[in-house]
């Protein structure tokens, strides 16, 4: 399956301003909320030889991009099948990314990025554990929708250079303000810089009831808000 993604026209030599990912089975395939945190990529200011990390990376998309624009791009996942689709994703368009298997940042724990970003499992679930594997680690968080979430949040500050950026994006059901208040507790500067409302998916539309019962959206609601949020010292 191919999902393709466009570039700023004048940042990928070669490029005719869009790159073709691929996905292997099992991978989480590109989607709005990736889209949506791909729309605030292209308006950052990246430069050659900057360093970018991006955690959870799925088919590797956002990690091939920085590394289209200049980047010396770092990818994490947790998923073997998820780092093998993005060095093919890097080898397909010529480009170098490093790869890392990993529960979040503990393979770059001690290092430092200009430029984090992540779009993390983040769906409100009944199991209070993210699941060991399958399909659903990619997307369920536990009751708040929150597992990996507060986990960023926490980290963030630590994986930053004084400068650096990060871009995440979650659902209007798992916290927005929980995120922009832990961020800020840790010191950075935070706010939404792009918002899209969504039809729920079939993974959301199967949880809407429970999603109601639990007072995460008012019963008959079948859509979400995706935010992208970036934080930064200030
Ligand atoms: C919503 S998908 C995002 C994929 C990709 N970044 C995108 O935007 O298309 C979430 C990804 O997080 C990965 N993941 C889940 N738990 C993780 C963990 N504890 N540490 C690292 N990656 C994890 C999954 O394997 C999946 O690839």
């Amino acid at each position: 399956m191919a999902f393709t993604a466009s570039l700023p026209q004048d940042s990928a030599p070669g490029s005719a301003g869009a790159v073709r990912v691929c996905r292997l089975p099992g991978v989480y395939a590109p989607q709005a909320d990736t889209r949506l945190l791909l729309a605030q990529l292209r308006r950052e200011e990246l430069w050659p030889g900057m360093r970018s990390l991006d955690l959870c990376t799925g088919t590797g998309v956002l990690a091939v991009i920085a590394a289209l624009r200049g980047a010396r791009a770092t990818a994490v996942d947790i998923s073997r099948a998820a780092i093998a689709a993005s060095r093919l994703n890097a080898l397909l368009h010529g480009c170098r990314i490093r790869a890392l298997r990993g529960d979040l940042d503990a393979p770059v724990a001690r290092e430092r990025f200009d430029l984090v970003t992540v779009n993390p499992p983040y769906v409100p679930s009944d199991d209070t554990e993210a699941p060991a594997r399958g399909a659903r680690r990619s997307w369920d968080a536990g009751p708040d929708g929150r597992l990996l979430l507060d986990r960023v949040c926490a980290r963030a500050p630590g994986l930053l250079t004084p400068s650096g950026v990060l871009l995440l994006v979650q659902s209007s059901l798992s916290g927005v303000t929980h995120t922009l208040d832990a961020l800020a507790g840790g010191g950075l500067r935070a706010r939404v810089v792009r918002r899209r409302t969504e039809p729920f998916g079939p993974v959301m539309s199967a949880r809407a009831d429970w999603f109601a019962t639990h007072g995460l959206i008012p019963r008959g609601v079948r859509t979400e808000e995706l935010v992208v949020i970036r934080a930064c010292r200030p």
